[in-house]
């Protein structure tokens, strides 16, 4: 990536953090700690481990089973899930951590900002220094928050994959380099690092990226990151984000306004379901006022029971 050339570091909201900090002289080790490392080549770890580290419930790849033992009723899914994002996007700026979607959520954002009424999962990145800080700093951190329409609110857990140190894609029991775990459902977003792809680097592929999950990027694909909103919350998105999606997707992803037994409503910008029983999409009028907020006085803690 571009963390060796000077005038492009602007593009890392780390690196800004970093100098912003030291221009106002307030100390915080943390990121001057991130700065040194994000000028460095990373190095790889060579030997490919031969464990998965995040497992999937027995019951639905989907759901972490050390916090759920069933599937939600179809009709709490979205609500589950636009907290989720909600909550993660919320977090991430707080510590100042740079992410953006990508895949599927990166997809319904395009239609609406929004998710899709019948998503279960979402995907986000973040760049190679991000997860070396969220593995230094934040690693199964606990944040709880009230939930709108919830009484006690919930927890989401931050946990870092420690094979993220393992950058070559013959890994393929871990591409998913980090969670973002709802406890009271289990359902999560999957988080990926976006690396230098060297290989290609060393073919002469200046910006070349790839992620361990076997997707390949150029830089000026997701650089600069253009921001916009999902779920009433601002986001990230790749800057080149039609192109992206396009190559993942296909053109038709684009103009097709029937997806998933849905067709897309042209006035009311909602995916409304083909069929009668209208009533998923019904549940999707989140207002501003309806979004979670870290709760009052609860600093994120590291859970020591971990896992
Ligand atoms: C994060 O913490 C868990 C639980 O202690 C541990 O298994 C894992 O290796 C840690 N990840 C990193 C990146 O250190």
């Amino acid at each position: 990536m571009r963390f060796s050339t000077p005038s492009l570091v602007g593009l890392y909201g780390l690196l800004s953090a970093s100098a912003f900090t030291l221009v106002r002289g307030e100390s915080s080790t943390t990121f001057m700690n991130v700065r040194e490392d994000m000028v460095k080549d990373y190095k790889n770890e060579d030997i490919i481990p031969t464990v998965k580290y995040f497992t999937e419930s027995s019951f639905h790849y989907h759901y972490d089973g050390r916090f759920a033992d069933n599937i939600l009723p179809d009709n709490e899914i979205t609500p589950h899930l636009s907290a989720l994002i909600q909550t993660y996007l919320t977090t991430m700026d707080s510590i100042g951590a740079e992410t953006w979607i990508m895949h599927g959520s990166l997809l319904s954002w395009w239609w609406n900002q929004k998710l899709f009424p019948w998503d279960n999962d979402l995907d986000m990145q973040i760049s190679e220094p991000t997860i070396r800080f969220l593995a230094e700093y934040y690693n199964m951190t606990e944040h709880h928050f009230d939930i709108p329409g919830t009484k006690d609110g919930r927890n989401y857990l931050l946990e870092i994959n420690p094979y993220y140190v393992v950058r070559s894609t013959e890994d393929s029991l871990n591409v998913i380099d980090a969670r973002w775990i709802d406890m009271s459902s289990g359902l999560f977003i999957d988080i990926t690092a976006v690396r230098k792809d060297d290989d290609k680097r060393a073919k002469g592929d200046k910006g070349a990226l790839m992620c361990k999950d076997r997707h390949h990027y150029e830089e000026n694909q997701i650089f600069p990151l253009r921001q916009s909103y999902f779920e009433d919350v601002p986001v990230k998105v790749p800057y080149a984000y039609t192109e992206l999606l396009v190559e993942e997707y296909g053109s038709r992803s684009l103009s097709n306004k029937r997806f998933q037994g849905h067709k897309f409503n042209e006035e009311t910008k909602i995916w409304e379901r083909a069929q009668r029983n209208a009533k998923r999409f019904l549940r999707r009028g989140w207002r501003a006022n309806d979004l979670p907020t870290r709760s009052a006085g609860s600093e994120p803690y590291i859970r020591m029971d971990a896992a």
